[in-house]
């Protein structure tokens, strides 16, 4: 058997063992340019079971729990979810006598292990609370149990899971919840191993107000009623940071056969409009980078207060409702979450050191998508935007350290690698070596290694060394370890990252240039111009524009009250520092209405930098209430709270 095959037996052996990663470095072929001659590989992967997640309190290199089983109750009323969770696990070796779970603001009744006497009760420890980490759960197993079962209720303060009352959503009618658990809040729902190096597969029984519909990410049971009593299962070994519940009165769409999009009644029709590009999106991607592995997609749009543009919880991407601009012109977002059904999900970070192996994956296909489905000139837009925000964040980073795209071992919280560094930088890399090595070339080989590492956790050094045994094994000539090792483990950017040219932008940059050396703005020809033009637009007014220039533009285009969120809220961050008055009320609206992290944390910090700061404290005291718990402590954070 040759060394190749025999690695390939090895991960197979060890992903039917329930291993995270193939761990078969040992195994690499030697790498060599002379035939005979042997020399060390490059990069070499960290045994599993060496590579230690930080934020996690849970043994996971002594007991691996592989299957959970929940029954949760969901109270609006008392806002818990309350009921049990059972918890399949394989010790790794004989002597683990404790399993060690994640939990945080969990309130635990009783534990029970089974044996072969049957369920007995089993004594447990909660350690202290961590702002960040929450408590280290440790319970005593007895002889030959491989399975224990929590009964417990999560706290009304859960920061993973936001509770809406009625007047929160667009009905008025009933109340509605969400989780959202990237990257350490799944153990504010379950008390488990919540590190993206464990892989668990799920049921779910979730009962609910019978007037009410729960969704999770996994396969509903479709032979239920809308009754008030659900039934899921995942049946895919997924990372905990991919559960996902919702529960309201929502309703659902099909888009196509397979793809459809669930919503409060409100909105639900404009989403499918929306997202109806959807199920090209899916076509296009597997014929790129082979099957998508999870059955259905569907979307759902959350309430205005969900934190993020989207999350990529798997059969069932949560998504902002400030998407829903009427033209399909921030779809990127969908492209972006449905990507990471490869990568990411398929594909998964093992630490959080290693984001960009999830983010900067995505960010690429979710770019190749809208290049495929859009053309090459909606795509190098959205790049050329993309290197702006990765320039400014690389140029705000808190230390050098957080500007590689390989994160330091000291990172105090995982948000940390979730910077532009992580998405832009991962995906510029990426289109760095789709050019050194050809496109061809290049997607073959990223479909092999979703094929190869499909359903593992896997760390920088396992993909680095996969890529020295494949693709640069096959064109040794195309990169040298320097360029390499400078794009992956050094801080900033290399001169080979790619500078997006669109002609579109540049004709953005002569009318702009010929309105500011003295034209009128009735000059100015933004007839047909896109989203994206508009963006790169008021990104590029001059950082001294007058409060003047600002009115004569809001004048003839009303961007102050944009319905577009992108264009809306990046015009109130030029019209801040400027001093623009009339944009003020729109953006206190802006403020009530949004609770999308991306928008406003930098109004808000903006506000704060430039002599506001009164203001805008007192719009938060009004939004505060509506933000999700995540919001509130990161602009509580901004005004020192
Ligand atoms: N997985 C992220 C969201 C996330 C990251 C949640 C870190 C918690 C911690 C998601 O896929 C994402 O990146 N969303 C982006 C959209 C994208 C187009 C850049 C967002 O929310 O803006
Ligand atoms: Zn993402």
């Amino acid at each position: 058997m040759s060394l190749r095959a025999a690695a390939l037996v090895f991960s197979l052996s060890a992903l039917a063992a329930g291993c995270s990663r193939d761990g078969g470095d040992a195994e690499r072929e030697p790498v060599s340019d002379e035939p005979g001659v042997e020399t060390e590989a490059h990069w070499s992967p960290v045994p599993a079971d060496e590579v230690r997640d930080p934020f996690t309190y849970s043994n996971y290199h002594e007991a691996r729990v592989t299957h959970v089983e929940l029954d949760l109750d969901v109270d609006f009323e008392t806002k818990t979810l309350s009921g049990s969770a059972q918890l399949d696990f394989e010790k790794l070796s004989d002597d683990v006598s404790t399993l060690v779970l994640d939990a945080n603001d969990l309130d635990i009744e009783l534990i029970e292990a089974e044996t072969d006497d049957g369920w007995v009760t089993v004594s447990y420890e909660i350690g202290a609370d961590d702002a960040v980490m929450g408590s280290r759960l440790a319970i005593e197993l007895p002889d030959g149990a491989e399975s224990v079962r929590v009964n417990y209720s999560t706290s009304p303060d859960a920061e993973g899971i936001q509770w809406l009352s009625p007047e929160q959503t667009a009905s008025g009618e009933h109340p509605f919840l969400f989780t959202q658990f990237q990257p350490l809040l799944a153990r504010t729902m379950v008390p488990l191993q919540d590190t993206p190096a464990v892989r668990i597969t799920y049921d779910a029984r979730i009962t609910t107000p019978p007037a009410l519909l729960a969704v999770m990410s996994a396969r509903q049971d479709e032979s239920g009623e809308r009754d008030g009593d659900y039934s899921f299962r995942m049946s895919q070994p997924i990372p905990s940071y991919l559960l996902a519940l919702a529960v309201g009165d929502i309703q659902f769409e099909a888009i196509s056969a397979d793809v459809g999009v669930y919503a409060e009644d409100y909105i639900v029709s404009e989403s499918a409009a929306e997202f109806e590009d959807t199920p090209q999106m899916v076509d296009t991607v597997e014929a790129l980078y082979g099957p998508y592995r999870w059955g259905r997609y569907d979307l759902i749009v959350l309430p205005p207060s969900f934190p993020f543009g989207g999350m990529e919880n798997p059969r069932l991407s949560f998504m902002t409702p400030t998407l829903i601009a009427g033209d399909k012109s921030l779809t990127n977002v969908v492209a972006h979450e449905l990507a990471h059904s490869w990568s990411g999900n398929l594909v998964t970070n093992s630490t959080w050191r290693d984001a960009w192996l999830n983010e900067g994956f995505t960010s690429y296909v979710e770019n190749r998508i809208m290049e495929g489905l859009y053309g090459p000139e909606r795509a190098v837009m959205e790049r050329s935007l993309d290197k702006q925000s990765l320039m400014r964040d690389v140029n705000e980073a808190a230390r050098p350290e957080l500007t590689a795209l390989k994160m330091p071992e000291d990172i105090s919280h995982p948000d940390e690698a979730f910077s532009q560094v992580s998405y832009a930088g991962g995906m510029f890399f990426l289109k760095f070596m789709e050019e050194r090595f050809g496109r061809e070339a290049f997607d073959a080989f990223l479909r092999d290694y979703f094929d190869r590492f499909a359903f593992q956790s896997i760390t920088t050094e396992d993909f680095l060394a996969y890529f020295e045994d494949h693709l640069w094994a096959d064109q040794p000539d195309a990169v040298t370890k320097a360029e390499i090792d400078a794009w992956v483990y050094e801080p900033g950017f290399p001169d080979t990252i790619e500078n997006p040219q669109s002609d579109a932008f540049n004709r953005v940059e002569s009318q702009l240039n010929a309105w500011l050396g003295g034209g009128d703005v009735a000059g100015l020809e933004t007839g047909a111009w896109t989203t994206h033009e508009w963006l790169h637009f008021i990104s590029v007014l001059p950082a001294e524009i007058s409060s003047e220039q600002m009115a004569a533009l809001d004048a003839r285009f009303n961007l102050s009250t944009s319905q577009n969120a992108e264009i809306a809220s990046a015009w109130y961050l030029k019209a801040i520092p400027a001093g623009y008055e009339p944009a003020f009320e729109p953006l206190d609206a802006f403020l009530m209405r949004v609770g999308r992290g991306k928008f406003i944390y930098r109004l808000y910090q903006s506000l704060a930098d430039n002599g506001r700061r009164e203001w805008a404290e007192a719009v938060y005291e009004r939004a505060r209430p509506g933000y999700h718990p995540i919001a509130q402590r990161r602009i509580d954070e901004i005004f020192g709270e």
